[in-house]
């Protein structure tokens, strides 16, 4: 096992925007004075996740949903392995992380889509009550998410939150990415500030 790369640059830099925007969207989420702001914390999201889906077919190694989403079994398999001595390491996403990440861009860009129809003022309170369901699932969602990398960073005694900043992990020479691929964040920057401005019109 060798230190290698495995997480580019618009990975890391989407992943933390996400998160930035999102504890932007729930502080801002019972104010009528910060509706701006949350519009466009909310585009943001949106922006993020709309490029991570196009980078999911074109990225890196380790960024392409084929390399790691996986059937549910392999996932239920992770899971049960995580209570034994020695659970299997994956270089990249773990097939369990895999299914946590899909559900948290999907419920990122439905709640995004909700809340642009409460700020157009459309759909009326049917569209709140979506845009407030939606919300609170993702938080869920969130919270799980953060407790299963805790998991892992204790089962593989590695610091993947770590990870997500510097894009190293433990793993096998040939598992590693060439290049961290900066250039494509300008990509990602483009994306957030568009739809971020979107959403606040
Ligand atoms: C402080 C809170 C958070 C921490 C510490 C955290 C940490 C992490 C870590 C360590 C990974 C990599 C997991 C792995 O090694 O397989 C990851 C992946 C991911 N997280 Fe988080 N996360 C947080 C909050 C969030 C939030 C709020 C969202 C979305 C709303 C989110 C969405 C994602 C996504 C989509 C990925 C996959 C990254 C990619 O492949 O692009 N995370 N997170």
């Amino acid at each position: 096992m060798h230190k290698i790369l495995v997480w580019d640059w618009p990975v890391r830099i989407g992943h933390w925007m996400l998160v930035g925007a999102f504890a932007l969207a729930w502080l801002s989420s019972e104010s009528e004075a910060w509706r701006l702001v949350h519009a466009c914390a909310g585009g943001t999201m949106a922006g993020v996740v709309i490029f991570r889906l196009f980078w999911g077919v074109v990225g890196t190694r380790h960024a392409r949903f084929a390399s790691f989403v996986r059937g549910p079994g392999a996932a239920l398999a992770y899971v049960r392995g995580l209570a034994t001595d020695s659970p299997p390491h994956v270089v990249g996403h773990n097939p369990a992380g895999g299914w946590a990440i899909l559900a948290l861009l999907g419920l990122t860009l439905l709640s995004a889509a909700s809340g642009w129809f409460v700020y157009q003022d459309a759909g009326g309170t049917w569209a709140e009550d979506l845009h407030e369901g939606l919300s609170s699932m993702l938080l869920g969602m969130v919270l799980l998410h953060v407790a299963g990398v805790l998991l892992g960073s204790l089962a593989h005694r590695e610091n993947l939150v770590h990870a997500m900043f510097s894009g190293f992990k433990q793993g096998p020479a040939h598992a590693a990415i060439a290049t961290a691929r900066p250039l494509p964040v300008l990509v990602l920057l483009g994306c957030a500030v568009l739809c971020a401005w979107w959403f606040a019109q």
